[in-house]
């Protein structure tokens, strides 16, 4: 066993003794954990054994019973995870945290709490959790030691059964699905600190999403629950329908019209945004500056581009403007339990494109990387 501070990889030595045996719920069994799931033979993990192609993804099956949480660990049976952005770049090995060796892939997923260890207070058996994007991050301010991610430096949630420190979950929205709830870690909660984690979006102000990829959605969705007009920018037809039955008020072709600032502010009756939720870095900057109003902010979520190398504004467009820049890194536990009761509060659902059987884990990650999707892709496990 090695273990990693929140996240604990197992091997078959480390399974719970005599969990075949366990009795139902709500009984602690001789090592002080409380667990009610059921025999296993064998459980499934996948393993990032090659970065590269998506083939460096392995499946390995352990035999025996899956592994005893630790005194402050849950043991979640995991039903669905989802695939993100960072999570073909930690494949491709072009993500900023190297990944570690043999490293379970995927930041998100929601699962069932099945045993817990014998000092854990926050959950009990039967409870519906999700991963958090920084398990080590919990309130205020990230600091460089709360960097490590599930799917990167720590294990992640790609397996039928994970073991996570008390701290590194938090209960899931109750009217959500499996799959539902797995698409919230990163992307809900990325979006959600954009439009609150500093100066609020008030009602009645503009917020500017660029394109349709899960993240935007999420910031479309939240954007209307807090009273703000939506303008939205998007290259398809099609998918600006769709962005309209989001919620979105207004929604731009930014190929018909590159400059597209000059429209957000048209619409806006010359006063811009008043929060751009910037997805496209380098691609899309110039024209977010330029589409902000003068007080606004820019939530910058994309700092690359595999067009341009840096992320460039002219002199021209920054003269007129005191607005502010804020880079985000996801969110923390905190903003993620303050999404969930908004997503509660609102009845909102996750936009879901295409759910993939845990047998077809390759074709999910070639699907996602195709950018045909419209939401997010999950993968259910269980
Ligand atoms: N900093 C963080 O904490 C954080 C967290 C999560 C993700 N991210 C980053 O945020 C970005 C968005 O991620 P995502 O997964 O939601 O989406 P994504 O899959 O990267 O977004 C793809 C969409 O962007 C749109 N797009 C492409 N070029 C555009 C342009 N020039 N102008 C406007 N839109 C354009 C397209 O929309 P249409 O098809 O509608 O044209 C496309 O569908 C990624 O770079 C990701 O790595 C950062």
């Amino acid at each position: 066993m090695y273990v990693t501070g929140t996240t604990t990889a197992f091997t078959s030595a480390d399974t719970l003794p005599g969990i075949e045996d366990a009795a139902p719920s709500d009984q602690h069994d001789r090592m002080g954990t409380q667990s009610s799931h059921p025999t296993h033979h064998t459980y499934r993990t996948h393993h990032l054994q090659t970065p590269g192609p998506v083939e460096g993804i392995v499946p390995r099956d352990t035999p025996g019973a899956p592994p005893a949480p630790g005194p402050r660990d849950i043991l979640v049976r995991v039903h669905a995870v989802s695939l993100n952005k960072r999570d073909l770049l930690i494949l491709d090995g072009s993500y900023p945290l190297k990944a570690a060796p043999d490293v379970i892939p995927v930041s998100d997923g929601a699962g069932e709490v099945v045993a817990v260890g014998e000092e854990v207070t926050r959950f009990g058996v039967g409870d519906r959790v999700t991963s958090t994007y920084f398990p080590r991050w919990l309130d205020g301010r990230i600091t460089p030691a709360m960097i490590d991610q599930p799917g990167a430096t720590l294990p992640g949630m790609l397996a039928e059964y994970v073991r996570l420190d008390e701290n590194a979950a938090v209960r899931m929205p109750d009217r959500l699905t499996w799959e539902e709830a797995a698409c919230l870690p990163c992307a809900g909660v990325t979006a959600w600190n954009a439009l609150t984690g500093a100066e609020a979006v008030l009602p009645g102000e503009t917020v500017l999403t660029l394109g349709t990829g899960a993240l935007a959605l999420f910031a479309v969705q939240f954007a209307k629950t807090l009273g703000a007009q939506v303008v939205a920018t998007t290259s398809s037809g099609a998918k600006a329908a769709r962005l309209r039955e989001l919620g979105a008020d207004h929604v731009l072709n930014y190929v018909e019209h590159p400059k597209w600032a000059a429209n957000v502010r048209e619409l806006t009756g010359g006063r811009g945004a008043d929060l751009v939720v910037e997805t496209g870095g380098p691609d899309t900057i110039e024209q977010s500056v330029r589409a902000t109003a003068l007080y606004g902010r820019i939530a910058l979520i994309a700092a690359n581009s595999p067009h341009r190398p840096n992320l460039e504004i002219t002199t021209d467009a920054l003269a007129s403007s005191v607005l502010t820049m804020r880079r985000i890194f996801v969110g923390s536990r905190a903003h993620h339990e303050r999404m969930n009761r908004a997503i509660t509060a609102h009845g909102l659902r996750p936009v879901v494109d295409r759910v993939f059987p845990y047998e077809e884990v390759h074709a999910a990650y070639r699907y996602y990387a195709s950018g045909a999707a419209f939401g997010k892709v999950v993968i259910r496990v269980s």
